[in-house]
């Protein structure tokens, strides 16, 4: 069995909090981030030396086995970040907005984000930038921390046309950068860049104040998010070009079920030690 060790006490460091971005942009120390999704992951998560845990809506396609995130619902997203707060309570949480979560109204997104918030997320993250900036610069204006994501944002793939690298041609380029400030403005603490090149990934990294997360966008953004199951090799029949799998995972699942199932049907599981008498 894996003893957990923690090699530095988060309780020992105070309240979580994204505060610790700006602070290792400024020192120069990459953000590593990780998606969770319930509380035995977080809990697992907490005992490492993860950054931030992000409550992704990729919740819908990993946990939820949909085809898209569009599903997400906030009360659905509020239960994985509940769970996710139970299992890391001193852990920085950033939870998803879901689907069209800033799009209908100050209010609405308000009380979207307040319910996040009351799950146990400290921070919230909004997909894109054009015709919602004003939405997010009152969130932040309400004491609310908001993450941004640009490039490939998977609540449009519709109108992206698939899960794409985004911002290649010098339109789309200087699109993003300009969004990139726009978010900057609005009050962002961070941005997300997913699947764009990575020259434009530095130039932007380069230019923005607030660290840069990246999924797809190559080493020079401040830091680096992958979804849990890809980069615990959980999900080998997908195999993005920019998810390293750190481990096995699948081999270990397959292989501690299979002995489990053996065990079983040998009889030998189980044993007298695992019996009452
Ligand atoms: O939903 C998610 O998991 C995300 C990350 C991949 C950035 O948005």
């Amino acid at each position: 069995m894996i003893k957990l060790v923690d090699p530095q006490p988060r309780s020992a460091r105070g309240l979580p909090s994204i505060r610790d971005f700006a602070a290792a942009k400024a020192a120069g120390r990459k953000i590593a981030v990780v998606t969770a999704y319930d509380a035995w992951s977080a809990r697992l998560l907490a005992t490492s030396p993860i950054d931030a845990l992000l409550v992704g809506d990729s919740a819908m396609m990993v946990i939820h086995g949909e085809r898209d995130t569009l599903g997400a619902t906030v009360e659905l997203m509020a239960m994985h970040t509940r769970a996710v707060a139970r299992g890391a309570p001193e852990t920085v949480i950033i939870a998803d907005m879901p689907f069209l979560g800033v799009r209908q109204g100050i209010v609405h997104a308000l009380d979207s984000a307040a319910q996040l918030l009351r799950a146990g997320a400290h921070a919230v993250k909004v997909e894109g930038a054009r015709g919602h900036t004003d939405v997010i610069h009152h969130l932040v204006e309400s004491g609310i921390p908001v993450m941004g994501h640009l490039g490939l944002t998977p609540q449009s793939v519709h109108q992206l046309g698939g899960y794409r690298v985004q911002g290649r041609d010098a339109i789309a380029a200087a699109q993003l950068r300009e969004d990139a400030v726009a978010l900057e403005a609005a009050g962002v603490f961070a941005l997300v860049l997913e699947c764009i090149p990575q020259a434009l990934a530095g130039e932007v990294t380069a230019a923005c104040r607030v660290p840069t997360i990246g999924i797809g966008a190559g080493p020079q953004c401040d830091g680096q998010v992958l979804v849990l199951q890809d980069l615990l090799g959980l999900s080998p029949q997908f195999h993005p070009r920019f998810a390293r799998a750190f481990v096995d995972g699948a081999e270990l699942v397959q292989r501690g079920a299979t002995r489990f199932s053996t065990a079983v049907r040998d009889g030998t599981f189980p044993d007298t030690t695992e019996t009452f008498q």
